[in-house]
């Protein structure tokens, strides 16, 4: 049995659809979410999934061993990134080597790194005039956005497509993939 603790900075849709894709799956549990933001949507669904969640502030992430303390309490042994966006310290790194996951809401190396989150992706993708977009789930190192590729999936940007069309089908193909990739490395 995997204990998944997933961190989430926002929504949250991603998180829910995770702990929905495992609730049937008795070789998983999402034991805990994880945010930086006390006021996250995430931890509404949280409530309603019936799953703990928490709050470290961006101090406690990077300057003190409280998450890693907190995760191992837990008894956490992989963590999936999902809209999270604080860069993850290197205590974490090093406890849990290679079992850390992140999605990417673009086809990296193009349009990561520092501030390339959410919404910025989807406009700077637009601006670029781009013709495909995706999504990227990797692990993660200690660069933003630059651990091993694990899987990539793309979709059409057309000419008229706003940032948020595009947001629109990038979230789609991160429903139908991110849980099925994460069961890929996790099934025994
Ligand atoms: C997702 O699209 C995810 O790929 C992105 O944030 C969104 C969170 O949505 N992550 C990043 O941009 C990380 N750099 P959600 O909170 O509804 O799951």
């Amino acid at each position: 049995m995997t204990r998944i603790a997933i961190f989430a900075s926002g929504s949250g849709s991603n998180a829910e659809n995770i702990v929905r894709y495992f609730s049937d799956k008795s070789y998983v549990e999402i034991v805990l979410i994880v945010s930086n933001k006390k006021d996250a949507y995430v931890h509404e669904r949280a409530k309603e999934l019936n799953i703990e969640s928490v709050t470290f502030s961006k101090s406690d992430f990077d300057t003190t061993d409280k998450v890693l303390a907190c995760l191992l309490q837990n008894r956490v042994d992989f963590i999936v990134l999902a809209g999270f966006l604080l860069k993850v310290s290197d205590n974490l790194l090093h406890a849990y080597p290679n079992k850390i996951i992140n999605i990417h809401p673009a086809l990296l190396p193009k349009y990561g790194g520092k501030g390339m989150y959410g919404d910025n992706v989807h406009k700077a993708v637009v601006a670029a005039g781009e013709t495909e977009s995706g999504i990227t789930i990797h692990y993660v190192n200690e660069n933003y956005d630059e651990g091993n590729i694990i899987f990539q999936a793309k979709c059409p940007v057309l000419p008229t497509d706003t940032y948020d069309q595009v947001a629109k089908k990038v979230h789609t193909l991160e429903y139908m993939h991110f849980p099925e990739v994460i069961d890929g490395l996790l099934k025994p």
